[in-house]
């Protein structure tokens, strides 16, 4: 069956990142994708979640704590800055990574992901992700701002070279109110 949206974003992070690798959360807000991957990589593995919002990364801490997870940093600050924090970067020790963009649901709808930031952080991720690792962008386009980032990000991924990244995109193309959609980058 098609697997929806947020689904197959967890599936394909799954099957990119193994226990004990390392997995950026780039968009942490409530926490739900640093959960999921702080599982994935387990307990000899290592989840940096990033977000420049104060109340994103209190609700994250809060759900660490009450699932008593430790394999978690939490970074307020903008993934942009992500090189900051990368241990070995020339290492390619990344397994995967997930950007969920827009803005944090029930929260100040102007604080939004932007397309500078974000296209820099994916191609700092990329310097540093392993063979077949997997950059995945879950793309919500329909509030204000959403659509020149969405466009700066197609505009961008579309020129990586096919020799060195596979490009896909993912989405149902028959739903209305600009239903979001998924690119995932594959380093071969
Ligand atoms: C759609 S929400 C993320 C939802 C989250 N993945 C979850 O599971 O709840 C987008 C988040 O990106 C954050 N954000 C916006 N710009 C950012 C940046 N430059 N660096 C890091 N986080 C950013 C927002 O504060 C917001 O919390």
């Amino acid at each position: 069956m098609l697997k929806g949206i947020l689904n197959y974003a967890h599936y394909l992070l799954e099957e990119s990142i193994h226990e004990g690798e390392t997995a950026i959360d780039a968009t942490c807000g409530n926490g739900n994708d640093t959960l999921f991957l702080s599982e994935i990589v387990g307990e000899n593995g290592h989840v940096l979640a990033f977000d420049i919002q104060e109340q994103a990364i209190a609700v994250t801490k809060d759900a660490l704590i009450k699932n008593g997870i430790s394999n978690v940093s939490l970074i307020h600050d903008s993934h942009a800055n992500i090189s900051d924090y990368l241990p070995n970067e020339k290492n390619q020790t990344i397994g995967g990574a997930i950007f969920n963009l827009g803005y944090l649901p029930k929260s100040d709808k102007k604080v939004i992901t932007r397309p500078q930031s974000t296209i820099i952080s994916i191609d700092i991720i990329l310097d540093s992700l392993k063979r077949n690792g997997l950059v995945v962008l879950v793309v919500y386009h329909g509030h204000q701002g959403g659509k020149e980032e969405k466009e700066a990000i197609l505009k961008h991924v579309l020129k990586l070279n096919q020799k060195e990244y596979k490009v896909l995109q993912y989405g149902f193309i028959n739903q209305k109110n600009d239903p979001p959609f998924i690119i995932a980058i594959q380093k071969r």
